[in-house]
């Protein structure tokens, strides 16, 4: 017996009838906010994440699946979907016209991280990315795409949103002096990979989960009381327009994100629902990605949401069947086999969805086939109603039942689920 890969898990069951839904759920959201579906591959060349994430974050330090191409090329699984959509939109110019654009993707990445509740080293990211506006209506308007969300999926219940502004070029040297400033002076009581960060990334050492760390950095100087004029007035505005769309923040100047490509704009929504992993989505704003990564200084901003911790904040509320079918014939081999499987095609023709017992077992059998598959209908095609070219119908849910001819099934299913 072989087991799957440590950190990688199969999905099935009522898990993945919440997982349909969501999904469903996302799409319709990110439709109704005029995004577009952006298909991208798993693998890339490892230089896109280590030149658009950065050389000394987590992700890229110790978390990629990369490896050398049998031709030599360096390949990594994604762990993201930001650097990989970026150089799409570089490679294929389509910054050309010049427009704002907005696209959405869904799919697996990978992150080879400690696992544990909630956090897996496959996971599946939804995402959205705008390309080409820089003002802060556009960050309040995708900040507002993430509370959607969760209000659309009935998890809003569970959910905060926390958002930050960590500055820019322009405000960021100075910023980092004083953060290196206060570390050196608590140089002793860092661990090993704060140290690290210490010169070329200190801002990350706000972030680590370490008690010592933890314990000084709460006292340490934050981005938000250091921002250049700029910044400052864009977190205004962000702010101001999440108040006309009525979203519900909490300002946190300790929320830094774990790669290096944000500017100004950083948000994460979180809950406490999930154990120690609580954030469901975050995101922020990159306006020197696309530069970065070889096209032209055009502004970008996104976010990903984690839909495995999505269904997990789903499935706390238990409302999903596992199945639901609309139909499930019953018939009995050398009666009603072949008027059964004409009826299943009827019914599927007519957008029923329909299922029947193709090993003919007996009937009572074949009536915890139909409960197990959750059908609202079972149609029973027994020896006198074949003599009289009809069908039983019963209504699983009110227990009634009625003789229909067989060549009206599918309008009499069809009107009563209209009617339901
Ligand atoms: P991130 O914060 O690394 O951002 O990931 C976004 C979300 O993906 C997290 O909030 C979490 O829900 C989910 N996630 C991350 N790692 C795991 C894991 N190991 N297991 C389960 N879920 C996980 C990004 O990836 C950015 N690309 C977001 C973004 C888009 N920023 C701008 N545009």
């Amino acid at each position: 017996m072989y087991k799957k890969v440590k950190g990688f898990r199969d999905i099935y069951g009522l898990e993945s009838r919440y997982w349909q839904k969501v999904e469903k759920i996302l799409k319709e959201t990110f439709n109704s906010f005029n995004y577009q579906e952006f298909y991208l591959p798993v693998l890339e060349k490892t230089e896109v994440f280590n030149r658009g994430i950065g050389s000394t974050t987590d992700i890229v330090e110790k978390e990629m699946f990369a490896f050398e191409d049998r031709d030599g090329t360096h390949v990594a699984l994604r762990p993201e979907g930001t650097a990989s959509i970026v150089r799409a939109y570089v490679e294929n110019k389509l910054y050309n016209p010049p427009a704002t654009s907005k696209y959405y993707y869904i799919g697996p990445m990978f992150r080879r991280e400690r696992p544990q509740k909630g956090r897996f080293r496959q996971f599946t990211q939804a995402g959205i990315e705008v390309f080409g506006s820089a003002g802060p209506a556009i960050d309040a308007d995708v900040i507002c795409i993430l509370y959607k969300l969760a209000e659309n999926l009935g998890i809003d219940k569970y959910v905060s949103m926390e958002i930050n502004s960590i500055g820019c070029p322009e405000c960021r040297p100075a910023y980092y002096e004083k953060l290196i400033d206060y570390f050196t002076d608590h140089k002793e009581e860092l661990c090993e990979d704060c140290l690290r960060r210490l010169d070329k990334n200190p801002m990350r050492i706000l972030d680590c989960k370490n008690p010592n760390c933890k314990t000084i950095t709460k006292l340490a100087p934050v981005a938000l009381d250091h921002l250049c004029d700029g910044c400052e007035e864009h977190f205004t505005g962000v702010k101001s327009y999440l108040d006309a769309l009525e979203v519900p923040y909490n300002i946190n100047p300790m929320m830094v994100r774990g790669l290096d490509y944000y500017v100004r704009t950083a948000f994460e929504m979180v809950t406490d629902k999930l154990g120690a992993q609580a954030a469901v989505g975050a995101g922020g704003r990159y306006d020197g990605l696309i530069k970065l990564l070889g096209g032209p200084e055009v502004p970008g901003i996104g976010f990903a949401t984690g839909i495995d911790r999505i269904v997990a904040l789903c499935m706390l509320d238990e409302t999903e069947k596992e199945n639901e079918i609309d139909a499930f014939v019953v018939s009995f081999k050398d009666i009603s086999d072949k008027a059964a499987v004409k009826v299943v095609k009827l019914l599927r023709d007519a957008g029923i969805s329909a299922d029947m017992d193709y090993d003919f077992r007996k009937m009572k059998k074949q009536f915890s086939l139909a409960d197990k598959n959750g059908a609202r209908f079972t149609i029973v095609l027994g020896e006198d109603e074949m003599a009289k070219n009809t069908a039983t119908v019963r209504d699983m849910e009110s227990g009634g039942q009625e003789e229909i001819e067989i060549s009206n099934i599918n309008e009499y299913i069809s009107d009563k689920l209209r009617r339901n």
